[in-house]
């Protein structure tokens, strides 16, 4: 079976582009013990991505030569797992190409009932999107009713399930986010009680400020950065900073420069904690029973973009970090749905 794959061409130093990638065709792999063979149905554009192929020190990379890693969900075509048959769809680190494997021991591995909803589910809400914003914000924000809850990458695949779980928990939500069309989806389709288009804002501090009156309680940070700075200017005593992601600086070597924290963090007697959402593998059932329950109650909505073809991913990876995405991007290999927006509310 002929298999097309994206291979690393060269580590990145700075945003990832097509120059980083080649496309190869050579046989489809063979599963081994406990492996599935799969026919990517769709695979994830990952804002991790620019980590994973860089040569900083990371919690995962992907070496020259070898298959573009991610997450993808499909149709198994050869099962060496006894409770997996062919026909059956599942998840996994299936990477960007045709037929990949998907291993049972991988976090993220899982059968998906196509019944339950779009099996691209499996890639956001229903997996590694939900789940952060699940984890994130429950175990490391711990957000309370009444208090004020900020997100940034608001109307994004994880910051928009953050906004509609804080909303859940009966906090005020405020969403940053570039672009006056993701400000609207945020207040509109998400739920937020405010929306700040950093991108427009000439006083991002001063609209912030005002749209929290009752200072930050927590602080779902998706982009680290200026914007970091200036919520550790607002934050409430006992605030809780969850450290999900970096996606405002393009590089770390040279190391960004910026004011010293430790102050703002020692006033507030804050909690600062990173996230890698692996570590969580053994509660991943607990959070999807959640997230379904709010699902099925009405509580919850989400978006996907769906970009079409294999060939797009290296061209669709770098339109993610230009905050070009409306929704959770993923690849489509399967269907033929040019650029698809979907909105689901069970
Ligand atoms: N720690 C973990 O285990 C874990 C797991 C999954 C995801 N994450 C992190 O969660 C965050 C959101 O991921 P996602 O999958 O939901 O993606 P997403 O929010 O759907 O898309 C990425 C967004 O990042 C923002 N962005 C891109 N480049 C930027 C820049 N230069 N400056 C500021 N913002 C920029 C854009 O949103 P705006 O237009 O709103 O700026 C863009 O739409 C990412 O930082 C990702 O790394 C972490």
């Amino acid at each position: 079976m002929k298999n097309r794959r994206f291979i690393l061409k060269t580590h990145a130093t700075g945003l990832p582009g097509p120059e980083h990638f080649v496309l190869v065709e050579d046989e489809a792999p063979e599963p081994g013990p406990d492996q599935v063979l799969v026919r990517n149905h769709f695979v994830t554009i990952d804002p991790a991505m620019k980590g994973w192929i860089s040569e900083a020190k990371n919690y995962a990379s992907v070496e020259t030569g070898a298959t573009m890693r991610a997450f993808g969900v499909g149709e198994v075509v050869s099962s060496r797992h006894t409770d997996i048959s062919p026909g059956d769809f599942v998840c996994g680190m299936t990477g960007w190409q045709d037929y990949g494997i998907a291993d049972a021991t991988q976090p993220f591995f899982r059968k998906v009932d196509p019944d339950h909803g779009p099996i691209s589910t499996a890639l956001g809400i229903y997996g590694i999107s939900g789940l952060t914003a699940y984890f994130g914000l429950i175990d490391i924000g711990q957000p309370e009713a009444g208090e004020t809850v900020v997100v940034s990458t608001a109307a994004g695949a994880v910051g928009s399930a953050v906004g509609q779980i804080a909303g859940i928990c009966g906090c005020r939500t405020v969403g940053i986010t570039g672009g006056p069309a993701k400000a609207a989806l945020c207040t509109d389709i998400f739920g937020y009680d405010a929306a700040i288009d950093y991108k427009t804002e000439s006083d991002l501090a001063g609209t912030l400020k005002s749209a929290c009156p009752d200072g930050i309680d927590v602080y779902y940070d998706n982009v680290g950065g200026a914007t970091l700075d200036i919520v550790m200017t607002m934050l409430n005593v006992g605030a809780r900073i969850v450290i999900c992601g970096t996606a405002a600086t393009a590089s770390w070597s040279p190391p960004p420069q910026g004011p010293r924290l430790e102050r703002a963090i020692l006033v507030a007697r804050a909690k600062v904690q990173g996230l890698i959402i692996f570590d969580y593998a053994e509660r991943f059932p607990d959070g999807l029973e959640a997230l379904h329950n709010w699902a099925a109650a009405g509580q919850i909505v989400w978006r996907e973009e769906i970009i079409d073809g294999l060939a797009n991913a290296p061209k669709a990876l770098a339109s993610l970090y230009q905050g070009d995405n409306m929704g959770r991007l993923l690849l489509g290999l399967i269907i033929e749905c040019n650029i698809q927006f979907i909105e689901i509310k069970q």
